[in-house]
């Protein structure tokens, strides 16, 4: 087995947040910070808590994952980022309303240091809200230079060894790829002359995230780093991208029991998901222009998984709808619903309901920890271009154009594994033991 050389995590690890006064990222900062106090339990993180089997099922190996992989420590993290409004983490949290005020307090010192720099904001990409923190440049080229600025005087003064960047802003208008996002050569042109149609800012922090040598994570559905310039550009610089899409709620329920029907052959007509969400992401996804990139993001799970064309007597004709409502009430609670409409045996209708209370940032914030940490060792590993190893993470899994995403949660997560145990020197596991 080929031998993967590992650099040690040594030294603090950066973690910048493109949206860092948000609720998912204020929710990750402020539960990351507690749980290193020994204040909180890191429910929902797999870096945490989870076990990895190594060796034969006899062999009753099963140590956790953060005890046999050189993950950076918590105590390394250093936590920073940018964002359009100017309040500090503590103040953020407390307005964002997702975790208790006790919850908040015991790290207010840590988060009250945490300060937004000014942000690459451009309001025809997020339509409802109004930016009052944000840098000025005359061109998006100059802006990036000045998110590389932020980045390289981030790393010095906090003395971190390595930088991690996560885009958790809010979800920037539907752009579909264009000519000038299919090379680097014709983006960085595009960027240099200014071309605000199709450079949109999140494109502007990833730019600067890979020329400065920094993994991106991509939690948002917008195309910002999924471009075959980006990963042309990735793949140049040596380093590890991700996304897209946090995999949070509904649809990583959809990723369980669309392959469950499926691997039943069990038939479907018609799958209906509505969910309502109060807070600001929900504001921002009230606007026809980012719901569409949301839409885009959910709707193409099913189709992968069901494989229309192989099934056409199963799920050749599937009526599948997504749509989200801004109910302010519910704040960061969200209730995601499901009406599933299956085909039993000789063509038998059967309905499935699924109501899920959720409560969407709460969800977010570990994966936000994982991917951190993951995208960090990818980088320490020299792993580049997409990581396609993290596409349990994502709603819409990057991928390249010679590939087709991987969707099911299971498959997602045998992967993850395996390249866990190809990374220590362990063998894959085929399950046939
Ligand atoms: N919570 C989930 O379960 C989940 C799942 C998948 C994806 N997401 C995505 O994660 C993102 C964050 O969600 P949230 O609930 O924290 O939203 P939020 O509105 O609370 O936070 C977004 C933050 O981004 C800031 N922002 C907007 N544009 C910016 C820019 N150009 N530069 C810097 N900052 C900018 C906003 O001021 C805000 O503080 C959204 O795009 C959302 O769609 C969330």
């Amino acid at each position: 087995m080929e031998k993967i050389e590992v650099k040690e995590a040594k030294g603090k690890l950066g973690i910048l947040v493109v949206g860092v006064g948000g609720a998912v990222s204020s929710t990750f900062i402020t539960g990351t910070l507690a749980v290193r106090k020994g204040m909180g339990t890191p429910i929902g993180s797999l870096t945490q808590l989870a076990t990895i089997r190594l060796g034969k099922r006899n062999e009753n190996r099963f140590p956790k994952i953060k005890d046999v992989v050189p993950l950076a420590e918590l105590d390394d993290l250093v936590f920073g980022g940018w964002d359009i409004f100017s309040e500090n983490i503590y103040e953020a949290s407390l307005h964002a309303e997702v975790l208790k005020k006790e919850d908040i307090e015991c790290v207010k010192e840590e988060l009250e240091a945490i300060k937004p720099m000014k942000a690459v904001f451009d309001q025809d990409f997020v339509k409802r809200l109004h930016g009052t923190h944000v840098k000025n440049g005359k061109t998006r080229w100059e802006l990036m230079e000045q998110v590389r600025e932020d980045i390289r005087n981030f790393k010095k003064e906090n003395n971190c060894e390595r930088v991690v960047i996560m885009w958790a802003a809010s979800t920037e208008v539907y752009i579909p790829i264009s000519e000038e996002h299919k090379s680097l050569a014709t983006f960085e042109k595009a960027m240099k002359e200014n071309n605000t149609e199709i450079i949109s800012p999140s494109m502007c922090y990833a730019y600067a995230a890979i020329a400065e040598g920094c993994p991106y994570i991509n939690g948002a559905p917008n195309l910002c780093i999924d471009t075959p310039a980006m990963w042309e550009f990735a793949e140049q610089q040596k380093v590890a991208i991700c996304g897209k899409d946090y995999k949070t709620g509904q649809t990583m329920l959809k990723t369980v029991l669309a392959p469950m029907l499926k691997t039943r052959m069990l038939g479907l007509e018609g799958w209906f998901s509505t969910n309502i969400l109060g807070n600001r992401d929900g504001e921002v996804l009230d606007d026809p222009g980012s719901f569409k990139t949301k839409e885009v993001s959910k709707l193409s799970v099913i189709d992968t998984i069901l494989q229309p064309d192989v099934y056409p007597e199963l799920y050749g004709n599937v009526y599948h709808k997504v749509r989200i409502n801004y109910y302010p009430p519910r704040k960061d609670n969200k209730e995601g619903w499901d009406n599933i409409d299956l085909i039993g045996w000789m063509g038998y209708p059967m309905q499935l309901k699924v109501d899920f209370l959720c409560r969407d940032s709460i969800l977010a914030a570990p994966l936000c920890l994982d991917l951190v940490l993951f995208a960090d060792l990818a980088q320490r590993c020299g792993f580049s271009g997409i990581q396609t190893w993290l596409s349990f993470y994502f709603k819409s899994p990057m991928h390249d154009e010679q590939h087709v995403p991987e969707h099911d949660l299971f498959i997602q997560h045998t992967k993850l594994k395996n390249t866990l145990r190809k990374i220590i020197g362990e063998q894959t596991i085929d399950y046939l033991d």
